[in-house]
């Protein structure tokens, strides 16, 4: 009873914000499927003509949304834009390289032209490139793999979140990678980019809160293009330890993109969710079937 009175008390005496400081909450969608519904929203994919931009790109797209696809490759765009359209789904392309600054501002300023919003935007473009030593990385390359991963993705979030709060809400989806908290040697300039795109989506979910969301969705190994530099055998050998068993397929990103892109996550930002199989908890000499001995990872996918 005691208990009930001393809470009671606090409730009276704390200090709460005044309703006129807190922003009203959204109107919650009583049937579940609405809950995920993107009719009427534009929504931008980097990276959306393969792996997983391309199943972000065709999930939002058979949620109602309309979709500009992004990448360097004008052609690339195209070919997936006519493909979704013959299947009735409302689809544009912009070919833009995002690691080149001076790019991104026109490319915003186009979307906005041509469609007038943007209510979802995927930061998805990246690149893992081989090298040998560290010493031999160069001066280019780090630039390249910061570039891509971590400034153009900073700076469309920038231009479009400015513009998505003037415009009442929105959605900001940066693909991370399990790279950022399990770097390894053959990453890392990708691990260092992708622990900042972390950090950056945290931040920009401060800046363009209450009214926009920013938030991460961190892979482990899918099997896209960016897998095809992976020694498979030792790949292979290191599924054995995921609580998972095996890589991911591109398909398996929808429900966390949907999930982030909708209003089922009205009261998520600045969340990383992980999508990897269990890979992060993977050590040699876990998981069923793992040899006794430890397993030797030179690999580091994701
Ligand atoms: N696959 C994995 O295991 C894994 C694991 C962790 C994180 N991730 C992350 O997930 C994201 C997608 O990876 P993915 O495996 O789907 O890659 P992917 O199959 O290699 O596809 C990459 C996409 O990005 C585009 N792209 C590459 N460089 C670009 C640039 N400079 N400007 C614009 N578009 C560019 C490519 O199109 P064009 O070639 O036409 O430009 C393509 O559409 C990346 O951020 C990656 O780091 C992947």
């Amino acid at each position: 009873m005691q208990l009930q009175e001393h809470r009671f008390s606090i409730q009276e005496d704390s200090a709460l914000p005044n309703s006129s400081d807190i922003p009203p909450t959204p109107p919650t969608p009583r049937d579940a499927r609405e809950l995920f519904d993107l009719t009427g929203r534009l929504a931008v994919v980097t990276g959306g003509t393969r792996g997983l931009g391309l199943a972000m790109v065709r999930a939002f797209a058979s949620a109602g949304a309309e979709v500009v696809v992004v990448s360097r490759k004008a052609d690339a765009c195209d070919e997936i834009v006519a493909a979704l359209r013959s299947e009735g789904l409302k689809a544009a392309g912009c070919a833009c390289h995002v690691g080149h600054w001076e790019e991104l501002e026109p490319l915003v300023d186009r979307i906005y032209d041509d469609h007038g919003r943007v209510d979802v935007l995927v930061n998805n473009a990246g690149i893992s490139p081989l090298y040998g030593k560290l010493s031999e990385v160069t001066e280019d390359l780090f630039d390249k793999v910061i570039g891509v991963n971590l400034k153009g993705p900073f700076r469309l979030a920038a231009l479009v979140g400015e513009r998505m709060v003037s415009a009442g809400g929105g959605s900001i989806i940066n693909v991370s990678s399990t790279g950022a908290i399990r770097p390894t040697s053959d990453i890392v300039p990708y691990a260092a980019a992708k622990a900042g795109v972390n950090a950056m989506t945290i931040g920009l979910a401060h800046a363009f809160g209450p009214t926009v969301r920013v938030n991460a969705v961190m892979p482990g190994p899918f099997l896209t293009t960016i897998a095809r530099n992976w020694d498979m055998e030792v790949f292979a050998e290191r599924a054995r330890t995921f609580p998972m068993r095996r890589a991911g397929d591109s398909s398996e990103i929808v429900g966390a993109a949907l999930y982030l892109a909708s209003d089922a996550s009205t009261y998520t930002t600045g969340s990383i969710l992980i999508v990897d199989g269990g890979a992060q908890w993977s050590m040699a000499g876990t998981g069923q079937g793992a040899p006794e001995s430890q397993l030797e990872v030179n690999s580091s996918p994701g």
